[in-house]
């Protein structure tokens, strides 16, 4: 059940990708709406945006807790210090980003008094209480959180094929859940 160093459980594999392809595309998702004219679809897109974000943030929170458990993979093959240090930020930006996300959207819907619905289903009354502080704090965390979040991404996947495809140690592979040998002296 739990991660070896060879291979990595269906549940890391899972959660990884289910994660990666939903925050990847939120981004896109967010930034695309963002622009878009008022329009009562702009408002369905921020609808469907919202419902996603909350389920997201109880996924990856079920996946912060699986990551605790298990810790952090090591790497398959030994690189420099800065490097490993690196990608370990990394790990650690996405994971922490992947709850700042919502969270922060959360903040902007909460501080802004609206009502939070989950493709219909009416999770928190609207209060038409405003909290300037609240939804201007959690606006600015979600704006600067997204692009921080794309530069962190960009870097991983980079360093991801790097490994699999330069170094041919099979970071990638075992992400997919496949088996692999490697000759790192981590073993
Ligand atoms: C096409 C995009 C992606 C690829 C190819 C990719 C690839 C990988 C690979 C190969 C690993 C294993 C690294 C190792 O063994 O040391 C990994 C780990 C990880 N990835 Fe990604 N990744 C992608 C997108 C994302 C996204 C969007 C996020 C989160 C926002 C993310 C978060 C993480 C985290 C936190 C880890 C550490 C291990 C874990 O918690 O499961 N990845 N990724
Ligand atoms: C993984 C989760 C999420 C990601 C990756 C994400 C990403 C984004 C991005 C990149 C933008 C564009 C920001 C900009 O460039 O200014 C955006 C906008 C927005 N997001 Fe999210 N979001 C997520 C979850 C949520 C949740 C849960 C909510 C609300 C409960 C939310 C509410 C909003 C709103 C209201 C906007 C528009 C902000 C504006 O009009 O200025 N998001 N999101």
């Amino acid at each position: 059940m739990k991660d070896t160093f060879e291979k990595f459980s269906s549940i890391t594999v899972g959660f990884h990708w289910i994660i990666a392809i939903a925050v990847i595309g939120m981004l896109a998702f967010g930034i695309y709406m963002e622009d878009l004219p008022d329009s009562p679809e702009k408002g369905d897109l921020y609808g469907i945006h919202i419902s996603i974000g909350v389920i997201v943030l109880v996924v990856a929170s079920l996946r912060i807790t699986w990551r605790i458990i298990n810790k952090f993979p090591i790497p398959l093959s030994t690189m420099p210090k800065w490097q490993e240090r690196i990608a370990k930020l990394a790990h650690w930006v996405l994971i922490i980003g992947t709850v700042m996300m919502p969270i922060s959207g959360l903040m902007m819907n909460l501080g802004g008094g609206r009502s939070l619905n989950i493709f219909g289903y009416e999770l928190i009354a609207e209060s038409g209480i405003e909290n300037e502080f609240l939804s201007g704090f959690g606006h600015t965390v979600h704006e600067f959180g997204g692009k921080l979040l794309i530069i962190f991404v960009v870097l991983h996947v980079i360093g991801a094929i790097k490994h699999q495809f330069i170094d041919k140690d099979g970071t990638i592979s075992r992400m997919a859940g496949k088996r692999v040998i490697s000759n790192s002296d981590k073993l």
